[in-house]
């Protein structure tokens, strides 16, 4: 039977449902150990990128420019990459800081700096603020999420709309002086995909917080990560804040890690010269320098702009079928049924559904049951609590394609369960 549930009498909800469970039995029979929980490359890309091993295979090729990168030094990053990242986000080297492996931790420092030590105009620490309230898109990314919860923010959701976050609540809310920061995901935001249109960034660009600290997390993760189509150009956000009269309140960051190896890529923070002057003092106390040889390393692989988009085409051949597999399961397996909506990206690493709302944690729940691990429900809220147990982000990356196929008819199976669960006692 394939038509909109809420169309259907009891009695074709009843016979639904037992073919349903009937299938969903058959499919739990197979004891299956499936995976979509974590955006994470494939083997396959992973293994296309691998060469990045043997870039620097000698104590001759660990020099640059005259820099020794084996040594300590060169707090800022080697300038190399400092150049490379610049190129990438389009801002000027100077505003540019290298760090390690992951952008996530640049992203935890600042937050943390604000709370120990106060940004640069913060008038003191956070933690000596009676109330620290920050701005959060969603759904949203959960680790940014549990990066302000872990230090007592209170977290303001504020819907994503198909431009981004909902401007008007923004600028009603940033009225308000304890609200401190925002999250934003620009570009292929985690997990909508939406690419903020160019009017809300310069909405975003000249606000007037009254929190004359007011941080701005740009989280360029997925700055040049189309899987389908040509690379798409966004805007440099420190000009367009510094134009609006707000030149220190954007801290932009991005890393290397979906384009060769996550958890041994570089990352960047990019910021006014004076929010780096000012961080820099505190990270000199912090750290002599990051790893530098895998700094180098990275410059010689992926050279420039240009030759890291010929990459992320070789990368977008392994992902684009992926993501067409869990549309086309979703197209033919819940359209028809009118239960739940979902996100067609071209880039980015996942794909958003929102349920019939009511179903999202039932929805999962019967997913592990049936051996198919998913991103729990809730996570992509503040505080893991979606208001309407109704999103549910699937990473179609990680997993082979055969077993992804399997891991999706389970998934509608369970998106069915649920609804029809959700039908028959409303
Ligand atoms: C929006 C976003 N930011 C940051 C990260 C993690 O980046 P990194 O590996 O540089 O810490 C992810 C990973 O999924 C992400 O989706």
């Amino acid at each position: 039977m394939t038509r909109p549930y809420l169309q259907m009498t009891q009695e074709e909800l009843k016979q639904e449902y037992a073919a349903v469970c009937a299938a969903y039995e058959n499919a739990k029979s197979k004891n299956l150990k499936l995976n979509m929980a974590r955006g994470k490359p494939g083997r396959e890309q992973l293994d296309g990128v691998s060469d990045i091993l043997t870039v620097l295979s000698d104590a001759a090729d660990c020099f640059d420019d005259g820099l020794d990168v084996r040594n300590y030094g060169e707090l800022m990053g080697v300038p190399a990459a400092r150049r490379y990242f610049a190129e990438l986000l389009g801002v000027r080297p100077e505003q540019t800081f290298i760090g390690g492996s992951a952008s996530l931790q640049l992203m935890f420092d600042t937050i943390s700096k604000a709370y120990t030590h106060g940004l640069l105009h913060s008038e003191k620490p956070w933690s000596k603020l009676e109330r620290v309230k920050f701005l959060c898109p969603s759904p949203g990314y959960d680790r940014h999420f549990k990066i302000t919860e872990t230090f007592g923010a209170e977290m303001i959701v504020i819907p994503m709309t198909a431009e981004g976050p909902d401007m008007d609540m923004v600028e009603k809310y940033i009225q308000d002086p304890d609200v401190r920061g925002m999250w934003c995901v620009p570009k292929y935001s985690n997990p909508g995909g939406v690419i903020y249109s160019d009017a809300t960034v310069r909405r975003i660009a000249a606000m007037k917080p009254a929190a004359k600290d007011f941080l701005l997390m740009w989280d360029n993760a997925y700055c040049v990560h189309e899987f389908d189509g040509d690379f798409v150009p966004f805007e440099d956000i420190l000009s367009l804040c510094a134009a609006a009269g707000n030149p220190d309140m954007p801290f932009e960051f991005a890393s290397t890690s979906k384009i060769t190896l996550p958890g041994s890529g570089i990352s960047v923070m990019a910021a006014s010269e004076a929010n780096l002057a000012y961080m820099q003092k505190l990270l000199t106390v912090q750290i002599i320098s990051f790893d530098k040889v895998n700094q180098l390393r990275h410059v010689r692989y992926l050279k420039d702009k240009a030759h890291t988009l010929e990459i992320m085409k070789r990368h977008a051949a392994v992902l684009k079928p992926r993501f067409e597999a869990v549309l086309y399961a979703l197209d033919t397996n819940i359209a028809p049924l009118d239960i739940a909506k979902w996100n067609r990206p071209k880039g980015g690493y996942f794909v958003s559904v929102d349920a019939m709302s009511g179903t999202a944690k039932r929805t999962l729940a019967l997913c592990k049951e049936a051996g198919v691990t998913m991103t729990g429900a809730g996570a992509t809220f503040p505080y893991g609590k979606d208001p309407q147990d109704s999103n549910i982000r699937i990473a179609p990356s990680f997993p082979p394609i055969e077993e992804l196929r399997d891991a999706m008819e389970v998934f509608c199976l369970c998106l069915r369960m649920a609804a029809l669960e959700r039908c028959m006692n409303a």
